[in-house]
Formats: structure tokens, C-alpha cells, sequence
């Protein structure tokens, strides 16, 4: 019997149209261009402005480009599985509101929450579908309207952050082509690092909440860079350690955008040229779980059929990950 693997079978994307520049920046917070371009790679990030509009508002046009360039109908979905650290609301998941939005009435939905690692963490639940033989069609989507919980007085975070979505289509695939391998991590230790203070279950919000600021992303970024340098670093070379693959063999690295300088120690460790590595954080800054997605989204027509490529990421819990694909389009 063939075996089912699940490849990526088309690929969409979204951005707010309105830019955050440096320029900008500079003059909310104490901040420069210079700075935040050698220190994190950033020259600017969209934001969604328009009011009443979240996170499912940014996943439904990035997967109605799927349904179209696929001739789909959203009927045709069987799942919907959304990564996001920005939920439209606590509850019900974005992803039953992104299926209502679509018109997906035949696809059941969840949340998957694994923040900058979300992505990989819900390609792999969804590839897990495909691979049973259960289900066909499989639209993963990383989205964060990260400027919904940004302080945007503090310049340690305010610069980094942007919104996005990024969506694919996953579906059986008998060549042996797709998601080849996985290799998810997680450390609850590293939440003291990165986290949202309130508005849980633990500190429900209040007007004191609200007042002291605990509803915005905290981060200690100096610690977190440091486990996340050796984190995506080590995870992407055990990867291609477990399938007997080298850097000659790799033709992309999808890292992660939340810092240059983590990338390119990611890249290095790999053994990874430059070229081979996907970079769009310098537009559109760290967008958490769509950051992903939002690469091959935009790197969609240099990709070839049997393209080795690598996917990483490290982000908030602590998780972290690596995903070997050999593209399949
Ligand atoms: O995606 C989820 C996972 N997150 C990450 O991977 C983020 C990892 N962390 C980082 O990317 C970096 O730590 C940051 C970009 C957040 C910060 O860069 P850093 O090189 O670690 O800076 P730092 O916090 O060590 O601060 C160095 C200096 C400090 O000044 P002093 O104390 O040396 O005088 C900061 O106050 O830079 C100052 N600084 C700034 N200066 C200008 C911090 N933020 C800014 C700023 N503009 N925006």
C-alpha cells in the first residue's frame, strides 16, 4: 500500500496595508532607526488600524487566496486549525469564527496555541490528519495582531512586532513528497521569560490589570535571545541529523523572523548560505505565528518541486521546532 503523506498543496497570505515605519517609531519612543535595524533587522511591520477588525479578519482573506487559486469551495474544508497567540476573543476559537466567516460549513475547527511556534506545532496536528487517511483538505493558518497586545510606550517590544496572516492547504500526497519530519519542543520554564501577565484564568482582568500594563507582551528579551539563539539552532541541525541530511542538501531555511541575529545564527549553525535563508522581517517585523507561513508566501514562486526545506522556530512557552518538507508544487 502507498503511503499518505500531507503536502502543502497551495499557499496565501495577508498584511495590513498600513506600515509602521522606524521613522515612526521614532518619534513614539526613545528609539532609532539605527538601532533597531543593527539589533533586530526590523525597517517596518503592518498594522491593522481599522477598528472591530482581529485576527480572523487577517486569516479569511489569506485562505480565500488558497480556495481561489485552487477553485475550491470553503464547503470542500474538513478542518481548520488556527495558531495564534491573539484570538479574536478568549472564546470560542478563531478558527470557528474564521469557518463561519469563509462559509466552511463542513470543517471543524481549533486554536492551537504555541505562539511563535504555533505554526509548525499546527502543520504538524494537521499533517497528522492527512497522514491517517481521515480527512483531504487541511487549511493551517498562522495569524497574530500582535499590535493588539503591544505597549507601544515600551521600546523594547514596540519595535519588533507586526501583524500578519499566513495560510496553506494541506492534501494527500502518494509521491512521497510533503511533511517528511517533525521534531516539536517545549519548556514551561521559559514562561517566565515571555508572557502575558493578565487576563487569564490566573488574573482575570481588572481595572488594577488594566492600569498596571499586564495585558501587553512581557518579554526579557536578553534571555529569551539567548535560549532562542541555541534553541532553533540545535533543533534545526537535529533534524538534519535524524534524516541524514546536510546543507548541500537544503535548498531553504524558513526561520523564524524575530531577529536577524538569530536567524543568521541559526543559518550558520546549519551551514547555510545566506541565499538559501528566507528574510522578510525587515518588512514586516516579528508576526508571531504567521511569520512562517508569511515566507513561503512570499518566496512561493522560487520554490521547485522536491525542494528540500527546512522550517524553525522558537518562541514563547518555551516551544520550539523544525520541519523537514520536500515541497510538492
Ligand atoms: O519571537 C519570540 C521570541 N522572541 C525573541 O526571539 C526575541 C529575542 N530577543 C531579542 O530579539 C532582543 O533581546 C531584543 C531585540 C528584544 C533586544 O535587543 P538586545 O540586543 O538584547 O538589547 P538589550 O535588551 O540588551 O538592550 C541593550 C540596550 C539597553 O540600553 P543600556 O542599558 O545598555 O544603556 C536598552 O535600554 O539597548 C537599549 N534599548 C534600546 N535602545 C534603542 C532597548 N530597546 C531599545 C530601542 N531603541 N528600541
Amino acid at each position: 500500500m502507498t503511503q499518505i503523506s500531507a503536502a502543502i498543496t497551495a499557499v496565501g497570505g495577508f498584511v495590513p496595508e498600513y506600515r509602521l515605519t522606524n521613522a515612526i517609531l521614532e518619534t513614539m519612543v526613545d528609539t532609532n532607526d539605527e538601532w533597531i535595524r543593527t539589533r533586530t533587522g526590523v525597517e517596518e511591520r503592518r498594522i491593522l488600524k481599522e477598528p472591530g477588525k482581529g485576527s480572523s479578519d487577517m486569516a479569511v482573506p489569506a485562505i480565500q487566496e488558497i480556495l481561489k487559486k485552487k477553485n475550491m469551495a470553503a464547503t470542500e474544508i474538513d478542518c481548520i486549525i488556527c495558531a495564534t497567540v491573539t484570538p479574536d476573543m478568549v472564546f470560542p476559537a478563531t478558527a470557528n469564527v474564521i469557518g463561519d466567516k469563509l462559509g466552511a460549513t463542513n470543517a471543524f475547527g481549533f486554536d492551537v496555541g504555541a505562539a511563535c511556534s504555533g505554526f509548525l506545532y499546527a502543520l504538524t496536528t494537521g499533517a497528522a490528519f492527512i497522514e491517517s487517511g481521515r480527512y483531504k483538505n487541511v487549511v493551517v493558518v498562522g495569524v497574530d495582531k500582535m499590535s493588539s497586545i503591544i505597549d507601544y510606550t515600551d521600546r523594547a517590544t514596540c519595535i519588533i512586532f507586526g501583524d500578519g496572516a499566513g495560510a496553506v492547504l494541506l492534501q494527500t500526497n502518494e509521491e512521497g513528497l510533503g511533511i517528511r519530519d517533525s521534531i516539536l519542543k517545549s519548556d514551561g520554564q521559559g514562561r517566565h521569560y515571555l508572557h502575558m501577565k493578565a487576563g487569564g484564568s490566573v488574573r482575570p482582568a481588572t481595572v488594577e490589570t488594566v492600569m498596571a500594563k499586564e495585558h501587553f507582551v512581557y518579554q526579557e528579551g536578553q534571555a529569551v535571545f539567548k535560549f532562542a539563539v541555541k534553541g532553533m539552532a540545535d533543533v534545526s541541525a537535529e533534524l538534519l541529523e535524524r534524516n541524514g541530511l546536510t546543507a548541500d542538501d537544503i535548498a531553504w531555511l524558513v526561520p523564524h523572523q524575530a531577529n536577524l541575529r538569530i536567524i543568521d545564527a541559526t543559518a550558520n549553525r546549519m551551514g547555510l548560505p545566506k541565499e538559501k535563508v528566507m528574510i522578510n522581517i525587515q518588512k514586516y517585523g516579528n508576526t508571531t505565528a504567521a511569520t512562517l507561513p508569511l515566507c513561503i508566501w512570499d518566496w512561493q514562486d522560487q520554490l521547485k518541486k522536491g525542494d528540500n526545506i527546512v522550517l524553525a522556530a522558537f518562541g514563547g512557552g518555551f516551544t520550539w521546532g523544525a520541519t523537514w518538507i520536500k515541497w510538492a508544487i
